[in-house]
């Protein structure tokens, strides 16, 4: 398994990943195009034998950065795949000098809570009915 950065032709099997990942609310090709195009945006992804098995990707504003989507194939998880990908998006926030970085989970998605506490995140407060289907988002941070 390789780490490397998103390139443009990435993301339409990136966007498919989102539907896989996130079937409620999955990021539109077009959404992470835009992000991608961001100069603040930095996406990484996890490669296995030519295919993407996982990405994510995170934004970088002044002294303080968020982790915008974090994502593994069904088929490659709890293989640490998750965790190398978390913290390299980690690395680049501080080499971009962040301070602080920041993630929204949500309040039912206790695999990807462990992953980030395990990474030394921790619950910093609630946003009450911030998904479509109602339910709450958990906002998490860490200090760099
Ligand atoms: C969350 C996700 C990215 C984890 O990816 P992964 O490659 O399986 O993660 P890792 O193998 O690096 O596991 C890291 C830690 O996460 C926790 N974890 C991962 N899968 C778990 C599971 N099924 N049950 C309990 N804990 C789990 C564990 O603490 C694990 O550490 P351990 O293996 O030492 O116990 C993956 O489950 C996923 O893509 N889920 C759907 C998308 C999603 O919810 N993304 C997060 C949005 S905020």
């Amino acid at each position: 398994m390789i780490l490397r950065d998103w390139k443009y032709e990435d993301i339409l099997k990136i966007s498919e990943m989102e539907k896989e990942c996130f079937p409620l609310e999955p990021w539109s090709f077009q959404m992470l195009a835009s992000s991608f195009g961001s100069e603040t945006f930095h996406g990484i992804l996890a490669e296995d034998g030519g295919e993407i098995v996982g990405y994510g990707g995170v934004t970088v504003a002044c002294d303080s950065a968020e982790i915008e989507n974090v994502a593994v194939s069904e088929a490659f998880r709890r293989v640490g795949t998750g965790s190398a990908i978390l913290e390299r998006l980690i690395d680049i926030a501080r080499e971009r000098n962040a301070v602080k970085i920041f993630l929204e989970v949500r309040v039912s998605n206790s695999t990807a809570m462990k992953m980030y506490l395990k990474h030394g995140f921790s619950g910093v407060y609630a946003r009450t009915r911030y998904y479509s289907d109602g339910e709450d988002c958990l906002v998490m941070a860490k200090e760099l």
